[in-house]
């Protein structure tokens, strides 16, 4: 059927470009057709920024999305941001278990269908674009916002990343963050991270690369300034690695309200839209062009950039869900589900795990975390949720006529119980995005003047209304300021509730909620050792699956050394840092320092064996037997090595895994694709790969032997 005749120009464009036409070329159209002030409004967001600061800082951010590059003259939609990582952070939505957690599943097809829910909720909440994926590699684990990214490795960090993007644009257009190196939260305005070529290409790139070879629309630069140019208005990682390297098709963002200093300089250096304001572009772009400061192809590159990435993906605006998606039953058990996968079980002496229902006639459930809601922090991806289940309110629901006793902080009421689970770990006071005053204090510069007749606050100006749960504005709760953490052990009280509840039981079960990893000098001292993460809003019914006999799925994205001595230095107060080639998992192998629980590790209720393995090109053929007593489930791992490489490097990388479900008794095989591209070296602009053939070793974890070959 013929469109009607008064369709828009971008409505014609966008059907020539479904029948095969160039979206470049007819974004570059469209442009020609906007006066100056349209093109100029497509480079920064719709909203005028002290009356938006003002909405924003009073719960505006949870009620609705915030526009840019709308021309409506010309049909153009613009974009209309919402966060988030764990959830549509419109108000109420779902809240999944945090990307962290999801990152332990080792199951990017289980990532795809969260993006994909968490799209459809974003979407039918009137968003078109997100962003939901940050995918900064964990350098450290006191990154404040460690809950919001997938780990520490770049293969891994990369193939879940592109899941959960793929699932998403099936609904609106995905926004991969912070472009890059963003991996400190407290200094995260101020920091200057140094990184050579291999560091950067080889250690803190390949993942967000993947991203966008997967087809992201959309990249976010980061705050932070990298080898002394601010990320936001830096060409060499804007246009000479993103697009003239990598071939990225899609338009670039800054982070929020202080992501340029200098926004002349922003546009040539390839940033496309500055967020979400009429802000420093507004204020200086036009004197700019008059004085030829300023290019005008490059604002017409720009928005033409912005432009043809929307004609891409202009099925975006044609489908809508009905509002029906946003916290659905299915969702609510997708996020049940996705809790499940990704519990980490540390250790289970006995095995204490899973429990028979039969046996037990009373359960104490132990810590100040048992009972209140806690899934992650009080920044942007923070999602506020219809209800949430907590730990006690899930083992409540599945132990039904059991006696179940609570305490904060008595271990005796534990004496003789059958089962003791301690609830302990950090909440958005103790780790998260930094949100508190003194990390905005110089934002003042970057605003234009209040009383500017265009871009200051309107003298009629109404503060907007607040309603009900989607008041409360972003870092609204008490002293919950987030930040990094200065410390990886637990609060001394819950370590403290730990030893009391071990002098009283011998079965008792930790779970530890947090999103990253957390030194545990007390892990010997108890039966079984679950990491729950921030789970979620239906969190406390999957911990109760999972004590019950639901397979805990999760492996641990990062290593969890013995002493936070361990890993390289974090200083969280830092000016400047410099990322090397060595963290994590690489850093204790290099140092020859075993971990308390390495990379990839996890038990299940079931054990497996690796009966073979076989390389065919660029796959890895793996037979595989379950050699426990039930069904479950585990994560095939291949780690590469270049044996006598001339350079230096990890001793080992994650090139490959693959998560294998296997009834009682089972043999089975699988292939498991090699990236082998992760042991290549970048010298001097160019991609270089040893002669020597690499080895593989497929194990269950980084520090298991498994099988090795070549
Ligand atoms: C965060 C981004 C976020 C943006 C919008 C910033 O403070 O760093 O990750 O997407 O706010 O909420």
């Amino acid at each position: 059927m013929s469109k009607p005749t008064n369709s828009t120009h971008f409505e014609r464009a966008a059907r020539r470009v479904a029948e095969g036409a160039d979206h470049h070329a007819e974004a570059a159209a469209i442009v020609a057709e906007m006066t100056l002030a349209e093109k100029l409004g497509c480079l920064d967001g719709d909203t005028i920024a002290w009356p938006g600061l003002i909405d924003m800082g009073s719960g505006g951010y949870h009620r609705h999305t915030w526009p840019a590059a709308r021309v409506e003259r010309l049909g153009v939609p613009g974009l209309d941001f919402s966060d988030g990582p764990r959830g549509c952070v419109i108000a109420p939505a779902t809240v999944f278990p945090v990307s962290m957690a999801r990152a332990a599943s080792f199951d990017p097809d289980l990532e795809r269908r969260v993006g994909d829910a968490i799209g459809a909720e974003l979407r039918a909440s009137g968003a078109t674009y997100t962003g939901a994926v940050c995918m900064n590699l964990l350098r450290h684990p006191a990154w404040g916002r460690a809950q919001e990214t997938y780990g520490e490795d770049p293969h891994h960090v990369g193939e879940m990343a592109a899941a959960f993007t793929a699932g998403l644009q099936q609904h609106v257009m995905a926004c991969m963050k912070h472009f890059a190196l963003n991996s400190m939260e407290n200094a995260r305005f101020k920091v200057d991270v140094t990184a050579d070529e291999r560091a950067l290409h080889e250690v803190y790139l390949p993942h967000f690369r993947r991203v966008v070879e997967a087809g992201v629309a959309s990249v976010m630069s980061a705050y932070n300034s990298l080898n002394g140019e601010w990320c936001g208005e830096n060409r060499t990682l804007l246009i000479e690695i993103l697009r003239e390297e990598w071939g990225f098709d899609g338009f670039v963002t800054s982070d929020f309200i202080a992501g340029l200093r200098d926004p002349v300089k922003s546009v040539g250096a390839g940033l496309n839209i500055e967020m979400p304001f009429r802000q420093q572009r507004a204020l200086a772009l036009g004197d700019a062009l008059e004085s030829g400061a300023l290019d005008s192809a490059d604002v017409e590159a720009r928005a033409t950039e912005t432009i043809a990435t929307f004609l891409r993906f202009a099925y975006v605006y044609d489908r809508q869900p009905s509002k029906t998606v946003v916290a659905c039953t299915q969702h609510r058990a997708l996020a049940r589900e996705a809790a499940v996968a990704s519990m980490v079980l540390l250790c289970n002496e006995g095995p204490l795990l899973p429990l028979e229902r039969t046996g037990l006639a009373k359960v104490a459930v132990l810590g100040r975390l048992a009972d209140i809601p806690n899934l992650g922090d009080n920044g942007s991806s923070s999602v506020l949720q219809p209800e949430v289940v907590t730990p006690l309110a899930g083992i409540r629901a599945a132990l039904r006529g059991i006696e179940v006793v609570h305490s904060e902080s008595d271990a005796t009421i534990a004496r003789d119980a059958d089962l003791v689970l301690v609830v302990v770990g950090y909440t958005a006071e103790h780790e998260g995005e930094y949100i508190g005053q003194s990390g905005m204090s110089d934002f003042g510069a970057l605003l234009p003047p209040g009383d500017h007749p265009e871009l200051g606050l309107p003298k009629d100006f109404a503060p907007p209304p607040t309603d009900g749960a989607a008041a409360r504005p972003v870092g609204s709760i008490g002293t919950t300021e987030g930040g990094d953490r200065r410390s990886l052990r637990l609060p001394p009280e819950d370590e403290a509730l730990i030893a009391a509840a071990a002098a009283v039981s011998d079965r008792v079960v930790v779970a530890v909620m947090g999103g990253s990893a957390v030194v545990m000098p007390w892990l010997g001292d108890v039966a079984a050792v679950l990491m729950l993460w921030y789970p979620g809003m239906e969190g406390g019914h999957a911990l109760a699956d999972v004590l019950l006999g639901a397979e805990p799925g999760g492996r641990l994205p990062f290593a969890v050394p013995v002493d936070e001595r361990d890993l390289v230095a974090f200083d969280p107060d830092a000016t400047t840092a410099t990322y090397g080639l060595l963290h994590g998992q690489w850093w204790l192998d290099h140092q020859g320092v075993a971990a308390q629980r390495p990379f990839g590790y996890g038990l299940g209720y079931t054990t497996f064996a690796i009966a073979s393995a076989e390389r065919v090109g660029a796959t890895l053929r793996v037979v595989v037997r379950n050699t426990g007593g039930r069904a479950g489930s585990t994560v095939l791992q291949v780690y590469g090595s270049v044996p006598d490489s001339e350079y230096e490097r990890p001793p080992q990388r994650l090139i490959g895994f693959r998560r294998v479900e296997a009834p009682r008794g089972a043999v089975t095989e699988v292939e498991i694709p090699l990236d082998f591209a992760q042991l290549d070296v970048r010298v001097e602009g160019k991609w270089l790969r040893e002669n020597t053939a690499p080895r593989w070793r497929v194990a269950l974890h980084a520090g298991d032997p498994g099988l090795v070959g070549a």
